[in-house]
């Protein structure tokens, strides 16, 4: 690991880069301890450049076996290499030279899945952001841009395919059982978009035409026995090169789309050149093997890397800062594509959960950040959901604010004027302005700023006017390193819903900017009024989401029912039963806290039965409607005290009682949903399936007997039906025979199936309770657990220590201290994993006061060492700060 691991990197000392790489020759002679990499590269100093300046390349940890200049060694005083930088000096005046370095490295050993590895038989790259640089010395930075030519040689027995980026342009058969294969790649890249891929894989091959006639070769490469799962991967990515094309008119550009999915891998997948990476978890599907949640999660996927050939490869980030102008759009463009692909407003729901549930705490806490930061330690730990959720919702205000013509017109200009570039986000932003005539300066505050803003809704009715008046005010609470805040320019939707239910049309609205029926805020108060409004409306605020904003609005229980019984816009519906819910738990959590019994208002059961039972809405939203707001939900909107085993108590106290009051109709629905015979993963059978589990749940809740669900489980067909019997058996039947009969089936039937064992895993770390830590502790030694394996490390520890609140806030913290010993041996192992998992204490202190110190001791503990990655040092020194 690197030894400068309090470094800062600061956006103002961005610097463009002495000299200019031309093209890149690289040479892998693949063996498994030991594989030797020869880079020839072809340079010249950028024109004005200080001519005695050395040349510095990054490395990381590497070991220089080889050094020419114009093919000549270079003696030793003309350079100085060690493990992180190589430096050479006198270069040719006329600039231009070509370097030729040689390095070895031992794929087998690295442990940080970083750099070019080996598990499982398979050599795969990952080099996004600073991997290239553990392969070879480089200028390892966005903002160089170069032609490559890769040689890869290898056992011909062990090794049969050998991929690069691009397109292949030789093969040959060497000595020794040995070959060799040849790829080019014309497009010029960053050297985060190299990759490399060697072993004996399956593959899965289709065609694609684009809209200009070019045919593409698609391929799907994945472990053997496992092709017939990569077909929901393949199909997604033809619906995602077409969608592209009709949407943003954006076209593929090489001969040859690869796909390869490998089992250790730190991220979800990377975005190659031609060759995207994948975690295998985010390709594989079959219907008894993968979940609808896994069959979505692989369509966005697929999709966002593909969409990333054109947002952040033909178009790149000049320097990590940057980084959400890759992912931020990309995201917004993979959201787009899923809405499209599925029903919108249950797509838009789902990212508003997500959203709330990882976005809001992090810009609440420790690790708050701007989507573009000014500085860094580790820029590994800047792939966040600021950079990539929120950087989503900043793209989609712009289209909010242009509308879709407009936001398309400025995509096209940014296309047309920055391909082949290393660009900022002024750059992005400035092709909005000047392809739509939009102002955007006090826009992009929202990419500099910190912090959920939250917007303060007051309102009068005037009937004698037929006014209703709006007064917004908006505040931004501090974040780390930012007390002042300012007030951002913020989309908000607004409805107005009538007595009798009906959406209610202004005359004109006056007081401030607004496009139809988008606000615009910008001061810290607003007032704005409608006019020709005839009857007091119930309001709805934040329609769609429009903006990613906390909203405070003391409103009438009669306006909120009306509009969760009647709003049209079904985000703004959902949200609104979901905060009935959410307000009625907190009380609930306050009752126990107070040592009172837990009373349930009727009202709240009555609005989730009427829903769930609606037919005239689409099944997935009613599932949406019928799932109460998770602990960890709750825990968050009392935002600090938090006790987890009072929110426990009343959730199920509060669950019980709408189970009780409802246990006609939920028994009903978990047979009513027909779906048909085979098996389809689209999402309106999704949805079906969804309510269908939501109401068993609590059918079995209000039963008091888990023999519903264990039928459930027995019948099960598809590993959705499945998961979702079993989970309600081991977490509503904690300790049952027929939980553990469940969960024990499931064991032997998946124990050959990885993936699968780690529903198992994560099943079994969330079941709520003191008692799970021991289970956790004892499924360490399970023969399926794996600590080298990010997926396994993840569905196990990760599950427990972020999505176990009871179990993990033990309040003797041995679950804190269990986690701590774990973080501990795993950042030897692997520092990005570790310091990603790290992240789930990050909200310790809205934690009540005995816990809050546990959790402290042991953050403290971990930080006590003086040989933390620099990952984790960056992590727990800004969680303590
Ligand atoms: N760039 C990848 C994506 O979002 C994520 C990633 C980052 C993967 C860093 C690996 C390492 O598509
Ligand atoms: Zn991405």
């Amino acid at each position: 690991m690197p030894t400068d691991k309090n470094r800062t990197v600061y956006l103002k000392d961005y610097q463009p880069t002495d000299f200019i790489i031309e093209t890149v020759d690289l040479v892998f002679d693949l063996g498994e301890t030991m594989t030797t990499v020869g880079s020839e590269i072809r340079m010249r100093r950028r024109p004005g450049a200080d001519p005695s300046a050395p040349l510095v390349f990054d490395g990381d940890g590497l070991a220089l076996s080889g050094l020419a200049l114009d093919g000549k060694p270079l003696l030793p005083e003309r350079y100085d290499s060690d493990a992180d930088t190589l430096t050479v000096r006198d270069l040719p005046e006329d600039g231009a030279f070509t370097l030729t370095v040689k390095t070895r490295i031992n794929p087998t050993a690295n442990s940080q899945l970083l750099g070019l590895y080996r598990t499982n038989g398979i050599y795969s790259t990952q080099c996004e952001a600073e991997g290239f640089r553990r392969i070879t010395y480089f200028y390892d930075r966005p903002d160089v841009l170069a032609v490559y030519t890769v040689t890869i040689i290898a056992d011909e027995k062990t090794c049969p395919l050998l991929l690069s980026n691009g397109n292949m342009v030789e093969e040959q058969t060497l000595d020794d059982g040995r070959h060799m294969a040849r790829w080019h790649d014309p497009f010029p890249k960053p050297s985060y978009l190299f990759a490399l891929v060697a072993g004996d894989l399956a593959m899965i091959e289709d065609r694609f035409t684009t809209m200009s006639g070019r045919d593409v070769t698609l391929r799907v490469y994945v472990e053997h026995g496992k092709a017939e799962r990569a077909g929901y991967a393949m199909d997604a990515l033809k619906r995602a090169m077409k969608w592209d094309e009709e949407r943003f008119g954006r076209e593929y550009d090489l001969d040859i789309f690869m796909i390869v999915a490998v089992s250790d891998f730190n991220m979800g997948a990377m975005e190659n050149k031609g060759l995207n990476i994948f975690n295998d978890r985010l390709i594989l599907a079959d219907p008894e093997t993968a979940t609808d949640d896994d069959y979505a999660r692989i369509e966005a996927v697929v999709a966002h890397e593909y969409f990333h050939n054109w947002t952040g490869n033909r178009i790149t980030c000049r320097d990590w800062f940057q980084l959400s102008l890759k992912e931020g759009l990309t995201v917004y463009r993979e959201h787009e594509f899923s809405a499209d692909q599925r029903s919108r407003p249950v797509v838009r729901v789902d990212e508003v959960k997500f959203l709330r549930a990882h976005q809001f705490p992090e810009d609440g806490g420790p690790l708050a950040h701007p989507v573009r930061p000014t500085e860094y330690v580790e820029i590994d730990n800047f792939y966040t959901t600021t950079v990539y959720e929120k950087g989503s919702e900043v793209s989609r205000m712009i289209a909010t604010l242009l509308g879709p013509d407009g936001f398309r017109q400025g995509l096209d200009l940014f296309f047309e004027r920055h391909d082949g570039g290393a660009v900022t986000i002024e750059d992005y932003l400035k092709c909005f302005e000047e392809a739509t005539g939009h102002d955007l300066t006090h826009f992009a505050l929202w990419y500099h700023q910190a912090g959920t803003p939250v917007i303060s809704v007051a309102s009068a009715y005037d009937e004698d006017k037929r006014e209703l008046t709006l007064t917004l005010g908006q505040t931004t609470t501090p974040t780390p390193g930012e007390k002042v805040k300012k007030p951002l320019h913020i989309p908000l939707r607004v409805g107005l819903i009538g007595p009798n239910g009906d959406n209610m049309e202004p005359s004109a609205i006056t007081g401030g900017e607004h496009r139809k029926d988008v606000l615009e805020l910008t001061e810290d108060e607003q007032t704005f009024v409608f006019e020709g409004i005839g009857a007091r409306p119930a309001i709805s605020v934040n329609r769609d989401f429009s903006a990613p904003v906390k909203i405070r609005f003391d409103q009438s229980r009669e306006d909120r029912l009306r509009i969760a019984g009647a709003e049209t816009d079904l985000v703004a519906r959902w949200d609104t039963i979901n905060a009935l819910a959410l307000e009625t738990l907190v009380k609930a959590a306050g009752d126990v806290k107070a040592g009172r019994s837990v009373t349930i208002d009727g009202e709240l059961g009555d609005v989730l039965i009427a829903t769930a039972e609606d037919d005239a809405l689409e099944p997935a939203f009613r599932a949406l409607a019928l799932t109460l707001p998770s602990e960890l939900d709750i825990g968050r909107a009392i935002v600090d005290n938090v006790d987890p085993d009072a929110i426990h108590t009343a959730r199920s106290a509060v669950f019980a009682a709408i189970a009780q009051a409802g246990g006609d109709s939920f028994a009903r629905l978990t047979t009513a949903m027909e779906n048909p015979r085979t098996f389809s993963p689209d999402a309106e059978s999704a949805g079906r399936r969804a309510l269908t589990n939501a109401a068993l749940a609590l059918a079995v809740a209000g039963e008091g007997d888990p023999a519903r669900a264990n039928r459930a489980y027995g019948h099960a067909d598809n590993m959705t039906d499945m998961l979702a019997a079993m989970r309600i058996l081991a977490h509503q039947f904690a300790g049952s025979a027929e939980a553990e009969d469940a969960l024990s089936d499931f064991r032997r039937r998946f124990a050959g199936e990885p993936l699968v064992l780690d529903k198992w895993f994560s099943t079994l770390a969330t079941v709520p309770g003191a008692q799970t830590l021991e289970r956790v502790a004892a499924l360490m030694g399970d023969d399926a657990f794996d600590e080298t394996n990010p997926n396994r490390v993840r569905a196990l520890i990760g599950a427990f220590a972020s999505s176990n609140p009871t179990g993990f806030n033990r309040d003797d913290g041995a679950g804190y201290n269990f986690f701590a010993d774990f973080i501990l041996t795993s950042d030897k192992r692997n520092a990005t994993l570790t310091a990603r998992l790290m992240t789930a204490m990050r909200s310790f202190e809205a934690l009540e006061p005995t816990r809050q110190a546990l959790a402290r001791r042991q953050i403290e503990r971990i930080a006590a060492h003086d040989d933390l990655s620099r990952n984790l040092r960056d992590i727990v020194d800004r969680m303590l700060k």
